[in-house]
């Protein structure tokens, strides 16, 4: 490690972000029972420009009236090229409760877009004396916003996690596709007459983990559209697992169940991960740094790597 130390990302799980448009007040309570740890009531992008008040004014009511539980509750506000992002975080901040945790900036692009809204957020807490302070979310849905990743993960104390969001990415930089994740066609290389494909979304989902990973900020794979592939979902998920993240959204409740099932480590995946930590224990007794689990190298990297996901466990067994 750097003399300057990784920050923990915060505990709390964050396997599944369930959306809902907030013009469409009947899933509310469909969402608030649902398995999602993470609600995104959204204001944006599945709002049509005339429902945006009326939209603003539904999620205000079921932040205020609806018992979410244990979930962390959230709204997806407008993004900062809009007419509508200021009112949004007027409203929310003066007439939601304390029970609102978070605040979705979508399609941030550098880290003073985060900047202005830390900037009317505390004001608003400071002249209301709201005790709780908000947190942010992000999504890296732009050209910008991949290239000033690390600088927005640095920008606010606020910033707890940030997301991918493929289709807005996909366009900005314009790419050949209407897919929202997932397998693309046209994406592949050809070995001995057989295509492979491999991944487009790869890259930016690895520069969005180093960078949360550098500033303590959950990482977490954004939607995918097709929401009767399930297979295709668990995939995308698996991967996105595999590279750091935590968590997936789910644009349907369907695949809430995927998303808890990938982002919880397996019971087999816990206990090797146990025994890893056991025969650790058992070298450190004899004065060795490095044993052999299973027929393979095991050091001292891999407990690091097997806390990983015991912390992981223990974090949603706990919740
Ligand atoms: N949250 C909770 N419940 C939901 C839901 C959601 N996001 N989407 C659908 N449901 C419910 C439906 O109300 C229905 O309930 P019922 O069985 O009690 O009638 C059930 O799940 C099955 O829904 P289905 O008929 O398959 O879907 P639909 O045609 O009603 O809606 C969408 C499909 C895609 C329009 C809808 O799922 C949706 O609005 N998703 C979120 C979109 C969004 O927020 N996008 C922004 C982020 S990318
Ligand atoms: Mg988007």
């Amino acid at each position: 490690m750097s003399f300057r130390l990784q920050p923990a990302a915060p505990a709390r799980p964050n396997r599944c972000q369930l959306f809902g448009p907030a013009s469409n007040t009947k899933l509310f309570a469909k969402m608030a029972a649902s398995a999602a740890d993470v609600i995104n009531i959204d204001l944006e992008d599945s709002v049509a420009p005339s429902d945006k008040d009326l939209a603003r004014a539904n999620a205000i009511e079921a932040i205020n009236s609806i018992d979410w539980g244990k979930k962390t509750l959230s709204v997806r506000i407008n993004s900062l090229d809009t007419p509508y992002w200021y009112r949004d975080v007027v409203d929310l901040l003066e007439q939601a409760g304390e029970r609102l945790d978070q605040i979705m900036i979508p399609k941030v692009g550098c880290a003073e877009d985060i900047y202005a809204v830390d900037a009317l957020v505390t004001a608003i807490e400071a002249a209301k004396g709201r005790k709780k302070r908000m947190a942010f979310e992000v999504i890296i849905e732009s050209a910008a916003g991949i290239a000033h990743v690390e600088a927005i993960a640095a920008a606010s104390p606020r910033l707890e996690a940030m997301s991918l969001g493929a289709a807005d990415f996909a366009a900005s930089m314009g790419m050949q596709t209407t897919g929202i994740g997932g397998t693309q066609e046209n994406y592949y290389m050809m070995h001995e007459g057989q295509k492979h494909w491999s991944d487009p979304w790869h890259w930016a989902q690895a520069a969005i983990v180093a960078a949360c990973r550098t500033h303590g900020v959950l990482p977490v794979d954004g939607p995918f559209g097709d929401f009767s592939d399930d297979e295709g979902y668990i995939a995308q998920a698996k991967r996105s697992a595999t590279l750091g993240m935590v968590g997936k959204w789910a644009i349907h409740p369907k695949q809430i169940g995927l998303a808890n099932e990938v982002f919880t480590p397996s019971e087999g995946a816990v206990s090797e991960a146990r025994e890893i930590l056991a025969a650790m224990e058992k070298a450190k007794a004899n004065g060795e740094g490095a044993t052999v689990y299973k027929g393979r190298l095991v050091d001292i990297a891999s407990i690091k790597q097997a806390e990983v996901i015991v912390a992981q466990a223990e974090l949603i067994a706990a919740s």
